[in-house]
């Protein structure tokens, strides 16, 4: 299977010599083609460059040609956090915050993260496939070719690997590269509220075994926040995790300055999260380190949070990610196109600094730069063609449209759409 695109009106995020991460004022950089060609065989990018030097074609065999005039194409967004096994919704909850109620007062009620741990308790392993697998096609339909998902909703042994299980067999039915999280210590469960050193204990001495055995999770990811779980918990729990073979991540600074980015940065963590409450401290500390830090713009828009200061970060010489954090509670949306507007319009980064973001940063806080996040010869060839548009700034600009028309995921045209 070949695939020859033609008469591309900018091919985006080229690479001649593959980076694993794009940093501080680099990150203003995009290299495009204009009127440029773009071949795929089988799973692979094996050539690009720009039509007026291009060779024509030698070999006709199994190939597909896509006439791209007017129109755009990128490589897919990597998404390196969502939460997107879960039962059910919780639009009642964003009732009650409409009418003043805050996250955390939902969460001490009983609410939240508790609320749908509740849910996934009664689904079985079928429902939460079906319905994750229609949220993994909504993303792969807006451009989304890479993405992570967190366990976190089961909070008990047998709930907890039901998730990562799930999470395995998405792998397996879903053509996007899949990267599996887990995050046991998402919240204490309410039988746990006044023991938690117990919980954090069957995490380390039961859960992890049990997903190690069964190679069930990539990472290891900790809530660290007031009332979920301290800098010294979260620190304990990821390096019992790295000992299982997850590396870190982090859930940090989201709703108050809780040490979740000095803890990151002290296990080794490939990414901590968030970052709603980051201050001089926490960017020194990630300035000589491999952490990537992410921002999950759609978390802080869905829940009016203060900003994650992205500028000043991208100032001070960071990479920045973003992601969408695609959950019930906090963002229910994984569409990496209006994270790319918010980027733009809330955080005033430009759209060459989103794109970096949310492309090859992304990728990388998921392990995926060497194969995933620019258009690159021998990378993996997960593309999008968009509507006939002006340019790739036109796709934050033009907040809420639907502008992509073809999906190439893994050298397939991706075909089906609902
Ligand atoms: O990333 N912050 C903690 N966890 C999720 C929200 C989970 C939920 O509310 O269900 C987040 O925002
Ligand atoms: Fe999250």
């Amino acid at each position: 299977m070949k695939i020859l695109i033609k008469n591309i009106k900018q091919l985006v995020q080229t690479e001649a010599l593959p980076r694993i991460k794009v940093t501080g004022a680099e990150m203003k950089n995009i290299t495009s083609i204009s009127d440029a060609w773009l071949a795929i065989e089988e799973d692979k990018i094996v050539g690009f460059g720009r039509m007026e030097d291009w060779e024509g074609i030698s070999d006709w065999t199994n190939l597909t040609i896509i006439d791209a005039s007017d129109k755009i194409v990128m490589p897919c967004y990597c998404d390196s956090h969502t939460h997107i096994v879960y039962a059910g919704s919780r639009e009642g909850e964003f009732v009650d915050r409409i009418n003043g109620l805050t996250y955390e007062q939902i969460f001490e009620r009983g609410g939240g993260i508790l609320n749908s741990a509740k849910k996934l308790e009664e689904a079985n392993e079928e429902e939460l496939i079906e319905s994750a697998l229609k949220r993994l096609n909504e993303i792969m339909w807006q451009g989304t070719g890479a993405v992570e998902i967190k366990s976190g909703y089961g909070l008990r042994i047998e709930a907890e690997l039901k998730m990562l299980r799930v999470i395995k067999k998405l792998k397996a039915l879903s053509p996007l590269t899949i990267k599996a999280t887990f995050l046991g210590a998402h919240a204490v469960p309410a039988e746990y509220k006044n023991d938690k050193q117990t919980y954090i204990d069957i995490i380390i001495n039961e859960m992890m075994p049990k997903i190690a055995a069964e190679q069930l999770a990539d990472y290891c990811d900790v809530f660290c926040e007031e009332n979920y779980f301290t800098k010294e918990e979260a620190i304990k729990i990821l390096i019992a995790g790295k000992k299982h073979g997850m590396t870190p991540k982090v859930h940090a600074e989201q709703l108050s300055n809780s040490g979740g980015v000095l803890a990151g940065v002290e296990v080794g963590a490939i990414s901590v999260d968030h970052l709603e409450f980051v201050g001089d401290k926490e960017i020194d500390a990630l300035r000589n380190s491999k952490t990537m830090p992410t921002i999950l713009p759609g978390a802080a828009f869905f829940l009016s949070l203060p900003l994650p200061p992205a500028r000043k970060m991208m100032d001070a010489g960071l990479a920045l990610a973003v992601a969408s954090d695609y959950n019930p509670g906090s963002s229910p949306s994984g569409n990496m196109n209006f994270m790319l507007s918010l980027c733009c319009v809330q955080y005033k980064m430009t759209p060459e600094e989103a794109i970096n973001a949310t492309t090859i940063n992304s990728a990388y806080a998921m392990d995926l730069s060497k194969t995933h996040g620019s258009i690159c010869v021998g990378k993996q060839a997960n593309v999008f063609i968009t509507k006939e548009i002006s340019s790739y700034a036109y796709i934050p600009y033009s907040f809420g449209s639907n502008l992509i028309e073809t999906v190439i995921i893994s050298g397939k045209i991706v075909t089906g759409r609902q």
